[in-house]
This record gives structure tokens, sequence and C-alpha cells, in this order.
């Protein structure tokens, strides 16, 4: 949180709004659907490509503002396995910004002490943006800080397919297929973000009230932002509104409120009710 006031002028909204967020319950894991490029070309009347370009500034100002305060995991997507249906000209643009953030940003992921990671099926990507981007996830993957996952060609289906069928491969290898049964710890420890916390905030832009089939597993209980702001304008202030916001959610996680009420453990209230155990 100091990192983050100390490069913010002191008295601008981007530095009051980051002085009321409570440093002790800032999300642990971000994820952001990053939407609306298309849409900010087109009142411009500028080319797609156009606004796919204006949206890289966003992305490094959420990796740098997360990576500040302290965040652990940081989740964006920015490829879903079904943006193959755009056009070619569309898709190949992407690939080349990609190649073009991955050059410039490394030396700053470093500086800032962030791990990329790259999740989703990424040896479908063209060979050299695959090659830069496996070369820039091992070049930070003794950093400490920031876990920055990248969602390139990315279905949140797959990546659970995916889980089930290694655990499958792993007890077919064993011999101990014919008596495997799943539970979510063996599930969750197989994804793409294996050890790092489940979603707690997760923002979309540009006012779709949807997921495309984003982190379908790990957004189980993540409170939702959705904003209208496209996503080349998403800007500091609004990525610290959307963090107040989050503090402002009463989460319940299926327990009620206020905190008064201590949790009771199910297996003494079903004594105490003499119900029988499940
Ligand atoms: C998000 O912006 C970027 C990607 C999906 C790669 P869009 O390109 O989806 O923009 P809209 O939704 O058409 O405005
Ligand atoms: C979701 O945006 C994918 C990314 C932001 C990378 P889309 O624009 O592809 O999603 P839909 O088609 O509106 O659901
Ligand atoms: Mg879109």
């Amino acid at each position: 949180m100091r990192e983050l006031l100390d490069i913010l002028p002191p008295g601008s909204r981007e530095y009051e709004l980051a002085r009321t967020l409570d440093p002790e319950r800032l999300p642990a894991h971000v994820g952001i659907i990053m939407d609306g490029n298309g849409r900010w070309a087109r009142r411009r009347s500028l080319p797609r490509v156009a606004g796919h370009r204006a949206g890289v500034e966003p992305v490094r100002m959420a990796v740098e503002t997360c990576a500040r305060l302290g965040i652990p995991s940081l989740t964006l997507y920015a490829f879903s396995a079904e943006n193959w249906k755009r056009p070619r000209t569309e898709v190949e643009t992407l690939w080349r910004l990609l190649h073009y953030y991955l050059g410039r940003e490394v030396a700053r992921l470093m500086q800032n002490n962030i791990r990329l990671r790259a999740i989703g099926r990424i040896h479908a990507l063209p060979a050299e943006v695959r090659r830069q981007l496996e070369d820039a996830v091992r070049a930070t993957s003794g950093n400490t800080g920031l876990i920055l996952n990248l969602a390139i060609n990315y279905s949140g289906r797959a990546e659970i397919v995916d889980a089930v069928n290694a655990i499958i491969e792993e007890a077919r290898r064993s011999g101990t297929l014919g008596s495997l049964v799943l539970d979510e710890e063996q599930i969750s420890s197989r994804l793409a973000t294996s050890g790092q916390p489940d979603v707690d905030l997760l923002i979309r832009t540009s006012g779709e009230m949807r997921i495309s089939n984003f982190l379908l597993w790990q957004i189980a209980y993540a409170e939702l932002y959705v904003t209208p702001t496209l996503w080349p304008d998403f800007d500091r202030v609004a990525l610290l509104e959307a963090m107040a916001a989050f503090q402002k959610r009463d989460r319940r996680f299926g327990g009620i409120h206020p905190a008064g009420n201590a949790p009771v453990e199910q297996s003494s209230l079903i004594g105490a009710r003499g119900l029988p155990a499940q």
C-alpha cells in the first residue's frame, strides 16, 4: 500500500482513493475480463485494432497497481479460446501486441518482482510468441511478488477438463484408476492457478454481464464488479474504485452476518438438534 501511495500525487483522486483502502482487506486474487476495446475504437471511428493498442496501457497500470498494493495474484483475460472466431487480421494484431508487450515489459516485471505465468492452451499460439512467452515466464519465475497470470487461448471449461484428465492419467499410470474418487482439492491443485488463492474480486469492463468462460472454478465465491467503462479507458481511479467497492461488500460465503454470530461447527449443530448425520 505504502508503495502505491509513494507514486501517486498527494491530493489527487487516486491518492485519496488509495488512502481510504484498508490494506488488511484487499483481495488476494483479482481477475479482470478486459472488454470493450472494439467499442472504444468504433466510438472514435477507428479500426478495432486501435482499441486493442489503446488497451495496452491499462494492462501496465493494473499490473503495477496490484503489485504496489501487495496483492498476491492478478489474472488478466487477454484472449479466450473462443476469440479464434474473430477475423484473422484481428487475431494476428493481438499476437503482435502481445509480442510488443512482452518485449517491453519483461524488464519492468523484473524490477517490480512480478512472476509472469501463462494460463490457457498456449501450444496453439504462433511459435515465436509462444517461445517469447515461455522465456518471459522462465525469466521471472524466481521473483517473489505479484503472480501475474495471463489468460491466453484460455477456456475455463477446458482448464477443468485438462485437470481431470491429468488426474485420470496419473491414476492410470499408478494402477489406481479403478478406485479413483475425485475431490475438490485434487481438482484445484491441477488447475493452472494451483497454489494461488481463489478469485476474490472479478472485474469486467464494458458493462457485459457475463463470465465468457473465464476462471469458472476459481470464481465460485468471487465478488463481481461490472463497470460500463471500456477497457482502454480503465485507469487507476477506475481500478481503485473497484477495490473500494469490494471492501464495502458483505461476504458471507453462505453463512450469516453480522460477525457476532460466530460460525457453528456443522457436526455440533447436527448433534444438538438430533438430526441424522449425512
Ligand atoms: C476485449 O475487447 C479484447 C479481447 C477480447 C481480445 P473486445 O475486442 O472484445 O471489444 P468489444 O467487446 O468488441 O468492444
Ligand atoms: C472475453 O471478451 C474475452 C476477453 C476479454 C479476452 P469477449 O468480448 O470475447 O466476450 P463475449 O464474446 O462478449 O462474451
Ligand atoms: Mg468483447
